[in-house]
Parts: C-alpha cells; sequence; structure tokens
C-alpha cells in the first residue's frame, strides 16, 4: 500500500525549476532509495513532502490525505533527518535532545525513556553528556538522526545521512536504517552513494535534473539496460574446438576472442565456471585470468543519462 505519493509534483524558484512533475510512491514499510547527483533536486522534494516549502504545483498524499492542506497529517508520524546538521554545539547531547522532544511534543513522562533509547539506538548512550563541539562529524550526524527518530515516527527521511564522516560512523547508520526498518519503519533514504542504495533499499527512484527517471527494483532497473554479465577468460594459448564447445553452453551469449583473451556474454548471473574449467581441461587449455563484470545501478544510471553518477 502507497504510505506517501507525490503527484506532478514541481517547484521553481525565480525561472530554474528544481523539481519539476515528479511522481513517486513510498510503500509502507520498505526502504525507498532516492538516488541522484548533487543539484537533481532530492532536498528540495523532502522538504516539500515535510511541508517545510510549498510546492509550484502538485499534491502529496500520506495514507490517501493531501498533506498540502493539512500538514498536522503527516507532521507527527514523519522524522526529517535533514542534510545541514541542525544541533546546538554548546549543549550537551542530552540538552539537545531534550530541546528537540519538547518541539516534537513527547510528553514530558516520556521523554527521559525515549531520549534514553534513541542514544542507544545511535550509538551515542556514553557521550551523552559531552558537548556537541567535541563531536565528531559522525558523532553529530548520529545525533540529527536521533532528533527525528524521538517521536517514533512511522516514516522515516533521511537527506544524505552519510555525506562526510568516518567509516565507523557510516556503518553504524546503514546497520540503523536496516534496523529500524527490521522492526517497521518506513524510510526514504536519499544519498548521491550508489553503494549505499544497492544495499539498503528494496526499491531505488533516480532522479535527475528534477524528475524521476526510473523506479524500481534494484535487477529491474538493471534489467532495463542491460539483461547480460561479462566474463573475461584470458588463456595462454587457443586451441582449436573450445571456442566452439563455450559457445555451446546454454547461458552463453555470444563469445569474442582478442588474441589470448575471450570476452563472453553471459544470461544474468549465469553460473558457468565450472562447465568452462571442465571444458578448459578437456582441450587442454590453461586459464590464465578470470573477470565477471554484472551491470551496476551505475550502468543504468550512464544510460539513461549520458553522464556518470560518479563525476559529479
Ligand atoms: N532556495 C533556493 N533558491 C534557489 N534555488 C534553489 C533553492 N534550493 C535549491 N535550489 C536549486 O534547486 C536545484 C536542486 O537543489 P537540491 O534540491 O538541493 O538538490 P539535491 O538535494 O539533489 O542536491 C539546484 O539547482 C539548487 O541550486
Ligand atoms: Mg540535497
Amino acid at each position: 500500500m502507497a504510505l506517501l505519493e507525490a503527484i506532478e509534483l514541481s517547484k521553481t524558484f525565480q525561472k530554474h525549476k528544481a523539481v519539476d512533475d515528479l511522481h513517486i510512491t513510498i510503500r509502507e514499510g520498505e526502504v525507498l532509495g532516492l538516488l541522484g547527483p548533487n543539484g537533481a533536486g532530492k532536498s528540495t522534494t523532502i522538504s516539500m513532502i515535510a511541508s517545510l516549502l510549498e510546492p509550484s504545483r502538485g499534491e502529496i498524499l500520506y495514507k490517501g490525505k493531501s498533506v498540502l492542506k493539512k500538514s498536522e497529517i503527516i507532521r507527527k508520524e514523519l522524522g526529517l533527518v535533514p542534510q545541514e546538521i541542525a544541533l546546538y554545539p554548546e549543549f550537551t547531547g542530552k540538552e539537545n535532545l531534550m530541546f528537540f522532544a519538547r518541539l516534537y511534543k513527547v510528553p514530558k513522562k516520556e521523554r527521559a525513556e525515549r531520549i534514553a533509547e534513541v542514544l542507544s539506538i545511535v550509538g551515542l548512550s556514553d557521550r551523552a553528556s559531552d558537548k556537541v563541539e567535541k563531536y565528531s562529524g559522525g558523532m553529530k550526524r548520529r545525533l540529527n538522526i536521533a532528533c527525528a527518530l524521538l517521536h517514533k515516527p512511522k516514516l522515516l527521511i533521511m537527506d544524505e545521512p552519510t555525506v562526510g564522516i568516518d567509516p565507523q560512523s557510516r556503518n553504524h547508520i546503514l546497520e540503523m536504517v536496516k534496523q529500524l526498518n527490521t522492526k517497521g519503519m518506513s524510510i526514504l533514504y536519499t544519498s548521491h552513494y550508489m553503494e549505499e542504495v544497492e544495499t539498503l533499499c528494496d526499491r531505488i527512484a533516480i532522479m535527475d535534473h528534477g524528475s524521476i527517471i526510473a523506479e524500481g527494483k534494484k535487477q529491474d532497473l538493471i534489467g532495463m539496460v542491460q539483461d547480460q554479465d561479462l566474463l573475461y577468460v584470458s588463456v595462454e594459448q587457443q586451441v582449436a574446438g573450445f571456442e566452439q564447445a563455450v559457445k555451446e553452453i546454454d547461458e552463453v551469449l555470444f563469445m569474442e576472442r582478442e588474441d589470448f583473451r575471450y570476452k563472453i556474454g553471459l544470461k544474468q548471473q549465469a553460473e558457468i565456471l565450472p562447465e568452462l574449467f571442465t571444458l578448459a581441461h578437456e582441450y587442454g587449455i590453461r586459464i590464465q585470468g578470470i573477470d565477471i563484470q554484472s551491470p551496476r545501478l551505475e550502468d543504468v544510471f550512464l544510460h539513461l543519462t549520458g553522464r556518470s553518477l560518479r563525476d559529479e
């Protein structure tokens, strides 16, 4: 079921269309990845979903009801982790959380317990009494996430939560997203890091120039642009018959020879290595090197936009 749906969502700044006729659906219980380069319009989209920015056009439905006319419908159930860290550096972690707990109207008698809970979720229990200005970048990010979890949101929106932080904090955040989702939280995870989106997300929406240019499960997106893996096999010598025998394997789509290296197109995720080794043995061929290249999300972006996401 659709938890949140944005329809024909648009935002124009002066004359610049930051978000342009965007459609997106977040389903109950999923982690939806919103992947796009810097400037694609991800933060602008999120701000509109969180009722912080008024759309120029379009509609946002939460559980089928319009959020634009009644933002309180979503406000209580939405946790937003903004891209920019919004904390008071001169206060301790706990004091910051107390401030946000009041802001989110967490009932007074539940505050201490909720604060202890979210500190534990983000792994900062032992640093709760230190001033935030003493925190590392990764710790600040984790506290920023803790703030968004205080009121037990049903939908968590995270805007590039791992940019510029140490690997340990990054891993902690990725693990935390999985855990929260396992416990039933729906999550919109925004990033320009493909690897994160690939490992975390049930479905992925790819955004570029203000619109969603593709949306689906990772394998379906990849299947849109390429339905084969490439296997490169280097050999010491060529033996007549070997090439023909390999070509006859069911999963082999094509095979080309470049001197002492074969390029073999395979059906996606086909397992031909055991057969390949058996044939090589039969024909007395020594295999010197093997390299398998499965298509990745990067290839989807490249195919759809003509640009590489990594260059951004
Ligand atoms: N308040 C604003 N005023 C003018 N232009 C803006 C404003 N906010 C964002 N933009 C522009 O809108 C585009 C999308 O920005 P943004 O949503 O921040 O992208 P992303 O989060 O994907 O990096 C960019 O070209 C950005 O410069
Ligand atoms: Mg952004």
